[in-house]
């Protein structure tokens, strides 16, 4: 056969076949995909910060522990209010010529998924600190420290912005810590992560193999959700688990005289709206509009802390929280 004896023949069918496979299994595809999956119409392009902040997220190998995609099944439940689809990643483009797309799924979670860590997490006080020490937010954390955003300074000057560290955190004691443009550009990416709504109308694909659900615990004839999970779920990351807080940026809820107090108003404005009344502490964000807290969650919520760590308050009741709450919507 000539095709065996004549090498020219040989090469010239092995690289046409070859183009052929490559337009039909790499190019097609692709260009078909870039063209079906369009991005959701509330997709926003990176702004430079946000960008700058990514490429850090790359450089820092941040991917390595985190990944970027809720999976349809119930345990992912906690990362997103949806499993995420193709239209998510459509605002992808490549890095630069000589760089892929950066889509960032992942496929390790040493730590928690981040797709929507800009609404699960907002506060910009709790990034910065997590980001110079996790163990100061979150005592077993194994994520590395990135000191190496943040300047040690004797003095503020002008624009500078401190991070509040418990002084036990501190390297050196006498001097203030100030977050880098780095450290900030890196924040503003974290807090770019968010879960996009679909279009109206558009059913988001279920979350399967769903795991049972608690039945829910009844107190006093009400059924009430269990105020533990709620604040494991949305007040320990800056409050802590032990209800301490943390000294020089969240204050404590054991022995506060809001949660303690009779003035359920401030108390309920509080969860719902945030709260940043005092230089000395960090900022508090709007924890319950943004989780859409009902007053069943809230109330809970409320007699959970005025019950715990040794804080004794009567609790406090649904139909009260409930007129605060239609009051101050
Ligand atoms: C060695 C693994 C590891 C690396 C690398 C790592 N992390 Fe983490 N990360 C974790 C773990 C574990 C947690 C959970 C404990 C905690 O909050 O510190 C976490 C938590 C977080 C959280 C809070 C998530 C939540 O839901 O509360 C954010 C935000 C975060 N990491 C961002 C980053 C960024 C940005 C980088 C890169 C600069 C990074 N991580 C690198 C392991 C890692
Ligand atoms: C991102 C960090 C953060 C999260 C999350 C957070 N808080 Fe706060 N909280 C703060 C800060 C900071 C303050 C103090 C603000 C100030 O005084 O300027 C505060 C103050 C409070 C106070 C007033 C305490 C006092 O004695 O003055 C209450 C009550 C409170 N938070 C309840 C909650 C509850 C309930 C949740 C969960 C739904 C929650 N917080 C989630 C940061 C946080």
């Amino acid at each position: 056969m000539e095709f065996y004896s004549n090498h020219k023949l040989l090469f010239w069918s092995a690289l046409v076949f070859f183009l052929f496979l490559t337009l039909q299994i790499a190019i097609l595809p692709a260009i078909q995909n870039q063209q079906v999956y369009q991005p959701l119409p509330d997709a926003k392009p990176l702004t430079k910060a946000e960008q700058a902040g990514k490429d850090l997220y790359v450089a820092n190998g941040c991917i390595a522990c985190h990944t970027q995609q809720v999976r349809g099944i119930d345990q992912d439940k906690p990362f997103g209010s949806r499993p995420n689809i193709p239209a998510d990643y459509a605002m992808n483009q490549r890095m630069d010529v000589w760089r892929n797309t950066a889509n960032l799924l992942g496929s390790e979670r040493t730590g928690p998924d981040l797709t929507n860590i800009g609404e699960r997490q907002p506060s910009v006080d709790w990034q910065l600190l997590h980001l110079y020490q996790p163990r100061a937010v979150v005592e077993q954390s194994v994520m590395p420290a990135y000191q190496w955003l943040f300047k040690e300074k004797d003095y503020l000057e002008k624009g500078d912005i401190e991070v509040k560290v418990p002084e036990k955190f501190l390297q050196n004691k006498f001097k203030k810590v100030v977050a880098t443009k780095d450290a900030m550009n890196l924040v503003a990416y974290l807090l770019s992560l968010k879960q996009l709504k679909l279009p109206d109308g558009t059913k988001p694909p279920e979350f399967l193999y769903k795991q049972k659900e608690k039945a829910a615990a009844t107190g006093g004839g009400t059924a009430l959700p269990d105020g533990g999970e709620i604040y494991n779920g949305n007040c320990v990351a800056c409050h802590q688990a032990n209800g301490e807080g943390l000294p020089g940026a969240f204050p404590p809820l054991k022995g506060s005289p809001i949660v303690l107090g009779d003035d359920l108003k401030l108390y309920v404005t509080i969860i719902m709206k945030g709260y940043d009344p005092r230089p000395q502490w960090a900022t508090m964000p709007n924890v319950g509009t943004a989780a859409n807290f009902t007053p069943e969650m809230v109330t809970a919520l409320i007699n959970h802390e005025r019950s715990s760590w040794g804080n004794t308050a009567a609790p406090v009741k649904l139909e009260d929280v409930k007129k605060i709450m239609d009051e101050i919507k």
